[in-house]
């Protein structure tokens, strides 16, 4: 198999979840990103595995030729077949993974499998300004919250994370219950910044080191409407989901603020789909100024899954000559 040694022109394809998203990149500069949202699970309140599984098999070869169309490279000059390997959804994955899989034999290049939660943590270095390393990264999205700390592109610990829900699944199911539909989290983003955060309180849970939890958050959620009822939900409503996100926001950024000042790191980083709230973003704003962080905020593009964090994770593991074999099949519960 000959390797590209002048350029590394790579092709990343994500499916993990319920975004269908191809992208190249060219010797670490983006080319394209191209995203497919799958809005089917809207009707259900949530995703639906195997609805996902089939709209990424419809989707698939129209954004992997939107995206090379857009690079406006030809196949003959991609270097390497990148995809997400997982965590995600057993078979979503295996549509990302099987089609990668062939494009890269049929060309006769190498096969590059992404963890899809370092992808997130690499997604800042797409663009300037890039971490310093060793940095710390908050990663927050729909099925993960971790604090990592970040060595090198292919060097990160998990030094905390949830021991039950996801903040993402916390923001998703919170609205669902105040009947905001899915995805649940940017509802919520819009209604809070209409309402007052200190309106009502939920309990900030105590967890040891750097672990999260999110779940009693959630029931208190519920209890709190069933206690006030329909009404008073409609007529509260920005001020419910100002305090709710409130709660969830300081639960963060006090765990991270634990863990710069434990391990004497300012340089800190946000990424995943929930570090796309506006009110987290503000939140972790003022802390650094605070604390004298460098924070570091990816593009919005760059929060939710794309394959654009899959490539630059793809990118770094090609000059490592990191290949994996034809046989690799998907991991649903890949761990960093
Ligand atoms: O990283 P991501 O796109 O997919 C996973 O890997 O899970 O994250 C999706 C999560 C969902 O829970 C979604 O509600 C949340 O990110 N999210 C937000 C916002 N935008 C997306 N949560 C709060 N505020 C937002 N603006
Ligand atoms: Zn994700």
């Amino acid at each position: 198999m000959p390797l590209n040694t002048q350029n590394i022109v790579i092709l990343a394809i994500e499916s993990s979840c319920d975004e269908t998203s191809a992208a190249v990149i060219y010797n670490g500069k983006m080319l394209s990103n191209i995203v497919a949202s799958q809005i089917i699970h809207e009707q259900y309140g949530g995703v639906v595995p195997e609805l996902a599984s089939r709209a990424h098999q419809q989707d698939i070869v129209r954004v992997v030729n939107a995206a090379i169309v857009e690079s406006k490279i030809q196949k003959t000059d991609l270097s390497a077949i990148a995809f997400t390997r997982g965590p995600g959804l057993l078979g979503s994955l295996l549509v990302g993974t099987s089609f990668a899989k062939a494009f890269a034999l049929g060309l006769d290049i190498p096969l590059i499998e992404i963890n899809h939660m370092e992808a997130h943590v690499l997604a800042h270095f797409i663009d300037e300004p890039k971490p310093n390393f060793p940095f710390l990264c908050l990663t927050v999205s729909g099925g993960h919250t971790q604090i990592v700390l970040v060595k090198s592109p292919l060097d990160m610990e998990v030094l905390g994370e949830t021991a039950d829900d996801a903040v993402g699944e916390a923001f998703d199911k919170g609205a669902k219950m105040l009947g905001l539909g899915y995805p649940g989290g940017p509802k919520i983003d819009q209604h809070a910044a209409l309402g007052n955060p200190g309106a009502f309180e939920f309990p900030i849970p105590e967890m040891p080191g750097y672990s999260f939890s999110f779940s009693g958050v959630k029931t208190s959620l519920l209890y709190f409407i069933q206690k006030h009822g329909q009404e008073f939900v409609t007529e509260r409503l920005n001020d419910i989901c100002a305090s709710y996100q409130q709660t969830l926001i300081t639960t963060l950024v006090r765990k991270i603020r634990k863990a710069a000042k434990e391990l004497k790191i300012k340089e800190i980083a946000i990424a995943g789909g929930v570090s796309a709230n506006k009110g987290l973003r503000k939140a972790l704003q003022i802390e650094a100024e605070k604390q004298r962080w460098s924070l570091y905020i990816p593009d919005f593009q760059y929060c939710t899954d794309n394959a654009g964090m899959i490539a630059i994770a793809a990118h770094f593991k090609y000059i490592e000559k990191e290949f994996s074999h034809q046989q690799v099949s998907p991991m649903p519960r890949f761990q960093i």
